[in-house]
């Protein structure tokens, strides 16, 4: 294994001032020298899922071979999501739904943080749908962080030391996934 780990980030806001962007800078600076976080440059570039779009090898648009040839690259998947009228948003799962076929999510070490108001619905729905494309999802590797605007600021700093603390814990389990040391894992607090 190449050093550091090399993370595809992906934001699931494509709001300017996204929280969901700030926390992946704060993931970012917090594992500087572990990781390596490349954030997806900008789902809205990825096409409506047709599958009539993917029937061969490479006939899919160029967006979407651009987006499996980054997970494809990449070690683990860090997904920070906010939740929209209780679900997950429409361009991050219409990204998703791109790679059920080729299977680029299949045995991906995931970190999935959903960052909002709330965030528990849209939560518990992103988790089915990336462990039915079998990722690999480490129960420490999941975080809803609720009431995010006042947790972590525009400059990717988290300001509350609680969050900060689940934060690196997440970081650590992304890490003993991709290291297969697993094992040595705690088991995570509940999240519901
Ligand atoms: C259209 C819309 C629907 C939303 N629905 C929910 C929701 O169901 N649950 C929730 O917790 N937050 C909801 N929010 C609030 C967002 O979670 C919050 O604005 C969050 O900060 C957005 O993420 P971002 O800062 O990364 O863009 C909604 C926001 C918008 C714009």
């Amino acid at each position: 294994m190449r050093l550091p780990i090399q993370i595809l980030a992906i934001c699931g806001s494509t709001r300017q001032s996204s929280s969901n962007h700030h926390l992946i800078q704060a993931i970012r600076n917090l594992s500087a020298g572990r990781f390596a976080v490349t954030q997806l440059d900008s789902l809205t570039d990825i096409p409506h899922f047709n599958p009539d779009l993917d029937l061969t090898a490479d006939s899919a648009p160029a967006a979407v071979q651009a987006f499996r040839a980054q997970l494809a690259a990449a070690d683990a998947v860090l997904i920070c999501t906010p939740e929209y009228a209780i679900g997950v948003p429409g361009t991050l799962k219409n990204a998703i739904d791109w790679t059920v076929s080729s299977m680029h999510f299949s045995g991906k070490p995931v970190a999935l943080v959903t960052a909002g108001t709330s965030g528990h619905k849209a939560h518990q729905s992103l988790l089915g749908t990336l462990l039915i494309i079998e990722s690999k999802i480490a129960p420490a590797a999941q975080l809803v962080v609720s009431s995010v605007k006042t947790k972590v600021n525009d400059q990717g700093v988290i300001t509350d030391a609680a969050t900060e603390m689940q934060v690196r814990k997440l970081v650590d389990a992304l890490e003993a996934v991709v290291l297969g040391k697993e094992e040595e894992l705690l088991p995570a607090p509940s999240l519901f």
